[in-house]
Order: C-alpha cells, then sequence, then structure tokens
C-alpha cells in the first residue's frame, strides 16, 4: 500500500552548506528546490497529504538574520508556486501560529490557502512556526472555551492543524538524526519512522521511493498481535 500522508523533518541544510564552505543560506535555497521536487514526485506517487516542517517554534532560537531568510524564502516558494498549486491541484495549508507574523506576510499565506482550498488532488501541509507541544495547548484552551469536559480522541483530533486529515502512516527524518522535535507529537502515534543520513537539500525522488518501500515491509500491527 502507497502511505496516505507522509509528513518530512526535512533536516541537514546547515550541514550541506557546511560541507561545501558554504554559508548556511545556499543549504536553505537548495533546501527549496528539494521542496518542489519532492511535493511533485509525491503527487505523482499517489500520496495524498505531504506535511513538510519547516519551521519550528524552536527555530526563534537562531539567529535573526538566519531566520529572515528562511521566512523570505517560504514567501517567495508560495507566491512563485501558486501557478504550479493549482496546475496540479494541490491545496495549501499551513499548520502553525501565525498570529505574530507581520500582516502582509499573513494576508498573502492566506490568500493562497484560500485560492488553493478549492483543489482535492493532494494536500500539502506545511508546518510553520509549529510546535507539537503548542498545537495541543491550542486545542486544550479551545476545546475548554467550548465547555467540551470529556474529549475523545476524534474531539482531540479535530482542534488540530490537521484537523480532518488522516495521521501520517510514515515519517521521514533526513540527516540521520533520531528525534522527534517537537514534530505532530500526537498524529505519530502509529506513524512508521524513517530515516535517512542523505541531507534534505540531497533528498531525490528515490530516496522518497526508497522510503516508501521500507514503509511496505514494514508489519503495522498497531498494537494488535
Ligand atoms: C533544516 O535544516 C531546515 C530548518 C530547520 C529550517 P537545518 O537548518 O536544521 O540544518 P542543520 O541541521 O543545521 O544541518
Ligand atoms: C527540526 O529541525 C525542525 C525543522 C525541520 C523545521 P531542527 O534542526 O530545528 O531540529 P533539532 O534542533 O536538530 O532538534
Ligand atoms: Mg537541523
Amino acid at each position: 500500500m502507497i502511505p496516505v500522508h507522509i509528513a518530512i523533518i526535512m533536516d541537514g541544510n546547515g550541514r550541506w552548506a557546511k560541507k561545501r564552505a558554504l554559508p548556511r543560506v545556499f543549504g536553505h535555497k537548495q533546501g527549496v528546490k528539494t521542496v518542489k521536487k519532492i511535493v511533485k514526485a509525491a503527487s505523482n506517487l499517489g500520496i495524498k497529504v505531504l506535511t513538510l516542517y519547516a519551521f519550528s517554534t524552536e527555530n526563534w532560537k537562531r539567529p535573526q538574520s538566519e531566520i529572515n531568510l528562511l521566512f523570505s524564502l517560504l514567501m517567495k516558494f508560495i507566491k512563485k508556486e501558486l501557478k504550479e498549486l493549482n496546475d496540479f491541484d494541490i491545496r495549501l495549508r499551513i499548520l502553525g501560529d501565525l498570529s505574530k507574523f507581520p500582516e502582509n506576510i499573513k494576508n498573502e499565506i492566506d490568500r493562497v490557502c484560500e485560492i488553493t482550498s478549492k483543489n482535492t488532488g493532494f494536500e500539502l501541509n506545511i508546518a510553520l512556526n509549529y510546535g507539537a507541544r503548542q498545537e495541543l495547548i491550542r486545542a486544550f484552551e479551545e476545546m475548554s472555551k467550548q465547555g467540551i469536559k470529556k474529549p475523545t480522541e476524534e474531539i482531540v483530533s479535530s482542534f488540530l492543524y490537521t484537523n480532518g486529515q488522516p495521521d501520517p502512516d510514515l515519517l521521514i527524518r533526513t540527516s540521520g538524526e533520531f528525534r522527534i522535535s517537537n514534530f505532530l507529537l500526537w498524529q505519530i502515534a502509529y506513524s512508521e519512522i524513517y530515516i535517512t543520513n542523505k541531507l534534505w537539500p540531497d533528498f531525490t525522488q528515490q530516496d522518497l521511493e526508497a522510503a516508501i518501500s521500507e514503509f511496505q515491509k514494514r508489519e503495522r500491527r498497531f498494537g494488535g498481535i
């Protein structure tokens, strides 16, 4: 079975640049190129939802210059790819707290999400200023506001940014790091995890296919025997 939902912790941009004695910026620029390739590859392979971790709530600890660059790359991507998103029937959703973002950035993101909201071929989630713990706190607050005292799993799921989407079948992390880094803690309860040493800028469609074929060999038991 082809996984319905794949989530990726795109890691290793900085190390990719370092290996080439280049500033980290170059790794991020190359990383955006990989994003474009992998979105197309995933949609061609029949995957329905792709979630990409682009900026965590902890990434604010980075130098301001790197943060600015990451946002400007992201905005460029969202603006420039709008036509392609529509051509490929891709719906864009942002997972994360955009409330403190500058008004112009927020408006632009909302606009693209709105324009692509009728696309049904493929769902692209970009996790931006995203932290799974923050996502859960937000859900609890929202449930309490609505007077929900006995939440079920379905109710909690419906208050997450991924509301309405199936949980990831497969979680991929690049650059060989064995950790979750505050990503989708609730949603990955039963995801298969695949870690590759490839750095994100070097990740290719073949690497994605390798991850999927490894996934297909796994026996998912969901607690059964
Ligand atoms: C992943 O690459 C991209 C983001 C977290 C935005 P890194 O920037 O974390 O690259 P490394 O881990 O330093 O190599
Ligand atoms: C995880 O990568 C976050 C993103 C890919 C956006 P990091 O590079 O920030 O994670 P740590 O610091 O290695 O845990
Ligand atoms: Mg990293």
